[in-house]
């Protein structure tokens, strides 16, 4: 390219992005700076009238004249909440590496901002009715335990002890859990606690995929929350959900496998155990890879 061809090209971006601006600003738009993003907008005087709009100045004798100030403008509509988010638009508050892709939970970027605490997850929650499970819930089971947990579980769905107490995992399942959890040398309140669903569907059914979608993005939030470094996937619908597959659980326990920043072993649920004991020897093999993993991360981590 030329060197006239190259200012011309120049001088007529700069010509575009002036355009553009007196037309954001004629609609009402005000530019923020990227790195302003998320903070309260600085007070502005009432009677701030944006760039070209402004009334030219008036020199001289002229002045005395000059047309009364401008209205105020109208009152602005409530700045929406806009994220934390860096120059290029991902979300701030985890700082981690981002992994996306393959399939299941964290496939893709979260539409959902992050939420900087448990109790704003559960907020955003409020009085679920995203699905039909919520007919029959007495209460919505959220999750439980440590907040910085280095290991979370999840389950599948309440059942009636735990709709009744909006606890998950109280009931006999949940006696084998705590039981699990004692065995690799962690006390219950150490770990999190969460189901793929908040609401228990009817008579224990297994839940079914558009109650799953509709919970998904409080389970990924409430991971993003508490970013454990390992996820522990109680039975099939656990890891089926976080892993975006339909193997089913004899396939995939034994291993850790990848999803986003998490590393997930599946493993048989408690419940199952409850009826075939001797996959106890399993689980405790899959644990014993959890124990050594956790075992493994530096100390700060
Ligand atoms: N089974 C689950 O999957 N979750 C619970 O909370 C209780 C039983």
């Amino acid at each position: 390219m030329s060197r006239q061809a190259g200012k011309d090209d120049a001088a007529r971006l700069v010509a575009e992005v002036r355009a553009a601006l007196a037309e954001w600003r004629r609609a009402g738009v005000e530019w923020v700076a990227p790195e302003a993003w998320g903070r309260p907008a600085p007070a502005r005087p009432e009677t701030h009238v944006p760039g070209p709009l402004a009334p030219e100045p008036v020199a001289g004798p002229r002045a005395a004249a000059a047309p009364p100030p401008p209205a105020p403008p109208p009152p602005r509509a409530p700045a929406p909440a806009v994220p934390a988010r860096d120059l290029f638009g991902f979300p701030v508050a985890d700082d981690r590496p981002r992994r996306r892709g393959g399939a299941g939970l964290f496939a893709a970027e979260p539409a959902e901002p992050p939420a900087a605490s448990l109790a704003e997850v559960r907020e955003r929650l409020g009085d679920c009715r995203r699905c039909k499970l919520w007919t029959g819930r007495t209460n919505i089971v959220f999750g439980v335990g440590n907040e910085r947990a280095r290991l979370m579980f999840v389950g599948e769905g309440p059942g009636r002890d735990e709709d009744l107490q909006g606890e998950p995992f109280v009931g006999r399942a949940g006696q084998l859990l705590t039981k699990i959890i004692e065995a690799i040398g962690l006390k219950r309140e150490q770990v999190y606690i969460a189901n793929v669903v908040r609401c228990r569907p009817p008579d224990n059914r297994t839940p079914e995929p558009d109650e799953i979608a509709a919970c998904q993005p409080f389970l990924r939030q409430t991971m993003a929350v508490v970013r454990p470094k390992v996820v522990v996937a109680l039975g099939s619908v656990a890891a089926q959900t976080l892993l975006g597959t339909t193997r089913g659980i004899t396939a995939l326990r034994g291993k850790f496998h990848q999803a986003g920043d998490y590393r997930v072993m599946p493993t048989f649920h408690p419940a199952y155990l409850l009826r075939n004991p001797a996959a106890k020897r399993e689980v405790w093999e899959d644990m014993k890879l959890v124990r050594d993993a956790l075992a493994a991360l530096p100390k700060e981590e």
